[in-house]
């Protein structure tokens, strides 16, 4: 954790040349813990250096997992001396992502024991449909104090379940599980995001037996072990997406390089709608503001419609579009609540109720002093400040560090009027 703010001033000219998109975080995290599953080594590559991978790699290491830098952005990860099934409070309650290891420690080891897991603060974020899924490859609950629940079972056996409600991890987690357990599982109603197959793919590399990645029914035939092999990073999609946004909302021909287009097409289509110029290549977009932003209405809805996690950048250029725009948030509750300092910048969106807003635009912003509440959050917060009169202030840069890498020295290339301020450490006095 650290205390680090960034100071935003609007940017003095359009911003443009190239910047690159890391590795994904959320396909990267769930590397980590496939790592869990396999007897061999794993190598992975094109790891973003981001606070939540630090501590997925420090929450692993904790229970005997052997992590080793081999390079720049490449780590080997070996399971052998994984010697405890109980997973550190502070460091779980840190990230929500650390529940994806219950999945693949549950179904190696027989027992896990595991904190109600914390992360970023939007919304409920409820873990029945994990604990359903393990339960039905038959887990048995130990104990469940305050906030602690352990597990554990003879062997997991194979067992049809049906998500209540899409869930990128819950999928994610259960097809982990059910790679080492007895029998067939069938996973209906499964999330698609480009991770979920990405992973897939990476397991059935190393032994494993999936079927269906990627489309809303997976099945998993059991296999005794797995042995390691390499994990390539994909690009993080959000991370390119929200670089479009950036672009469009005061971009010159601003290039976003190393992307996967195919991950991006409903984010593409929206900016195409709202009359923002886009120019595609093999791996490569570019984008300009264009003279006015038309407004449009957004759902954010599982992929591969638009992306929750591209919701809060997306609002903030269409503050800047040119009338009234929608937007309806379905997947999570209480993802809006930053909305109150985008209008204390002079945006003016009503919110309707938890999940939807109405955004008139066009408005000019002037600085504030905010928190950022979640990555994605903070990300937006960044975004409205370089286009606000005034140095706006963002407390709480960690949240931002969890998901994007030294963002402050790749949006200052770029243009953006960026800096961190790292607080001094006052030396105790003897
Ligand atoms: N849900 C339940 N019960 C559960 C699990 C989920 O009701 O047991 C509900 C959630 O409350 C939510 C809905 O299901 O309303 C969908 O949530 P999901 O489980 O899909 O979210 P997640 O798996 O916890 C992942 C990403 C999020 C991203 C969502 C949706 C990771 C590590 N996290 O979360 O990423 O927003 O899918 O796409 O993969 C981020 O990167 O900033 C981030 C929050």
């Amino acid at each position: 954790m650290n205390a680090d703010k960034f100071i935003v001033k609007k940017s003095t000219r359009k911003l443009t040349g190239e910047i690159s998109v890391m590795g994904s975080k959320n396909s990267c995290l769930k590397a980590y813990a496939a790592a869990i599953l396999c007897d061999g080594d794993v190598s992975i590559k094109n790891v973003p250096l981001i606070e939540d991978i630090f501590r997925m790699q420090e929450l692993i290491k904790s229970i005997g997992v052997l992590v080793k830098k081999t390079g720049e952005r490449s780590f080997s990860v070996s399971s052998a001396g994984i010697d405890t099934c109980v997973l550190d409070d502070k460091i779980a309650k840190a990230f929500r992502s650390s529940i994806v290891l219950t999945g693949p420690i549950l179904a190696r080891f027989g027992e896990v024991s595991f904190p109600y897991p914390g992360g970023c603060v939007i919304g409920k974020r409820p873990i029945d449909l994990f604990l359903n899924g393990f339960m039905k490859m038959g887990a048995k609950l130990q104990s469940k104090e305050d906030d602690r629940i352990t597990l554990k079972t003879k062997k997991l056996h194979g067992a049809d379940i049906f998500f209540r409600i899409v869930s990128v991890t819950g999928t994610e987690t259960l097809m982990m599980a059910a790679v080492l357990a007895d029998g067939k599982t069938i996973l209906r109603n499964a999330a698609q995001e480009p991770e979920i197959k990405i992973l897939a793919d990476f397991l059935n590399k190393c032994g494993a037996k999936i079927n269906g990645a990627g489309t809303n029914t997976i099945t998993v035939d059991g296999v005794k072990n797995l042995r390691g092999g390499i994990f390539n990073t994909p690009p993080d999609r959000i991370e390119a997406g929200s670089f479009l946004m950036l672009g469009a909302l005061n971009g010159d021909r601003l290039r976003i390089t190393n992307c996967q287009k195919d991950h991006i097409v409903s984010v593409i289509e929206h900016l195409k709608l709202m009359g923002v110029p886009i120019k595609i290549g093999e791996d490569w977009i570019e984008v300009s503001r264009p003279k006015i932003l038309k407004p449009i209405d957004v759902k954010t809805r599982e992929y591969p419609g638009f992306p929750t996690d591209l919701q809060a950048p997306f609002t903030v250029l269409l503050t800047q579009a040119d009338g009234v725009s929608l937007l309806f948030e379905t997947v999570f509750d209480g993802r809006l609540g930053y909305m109150h300092d985008l209008n204390r910048m002079g945006a003016n969106i009503i919110l309707c109720d938890m999940h939807r807003a109405v955004i008139n635009g066009p408005t000019s912003l002037r600085a504030r002093e905010m928190e950022s509440p979640d990555l994605r959050a903070g990300l937006a917060f960044i975004m409205a400040s370089s286009v606000a009169e005034g140095d706006s202030v963002i407390y709480n840069a960690y949240n931002i560090d969890r998901g994007y890498e030294k963002i402050e020295e790749r949006l200052q290339k770029i243009g953006v009027n960026i800096k961190r301020i790292t607080p001094q450490i006052k030396a105790e006095s003897v």
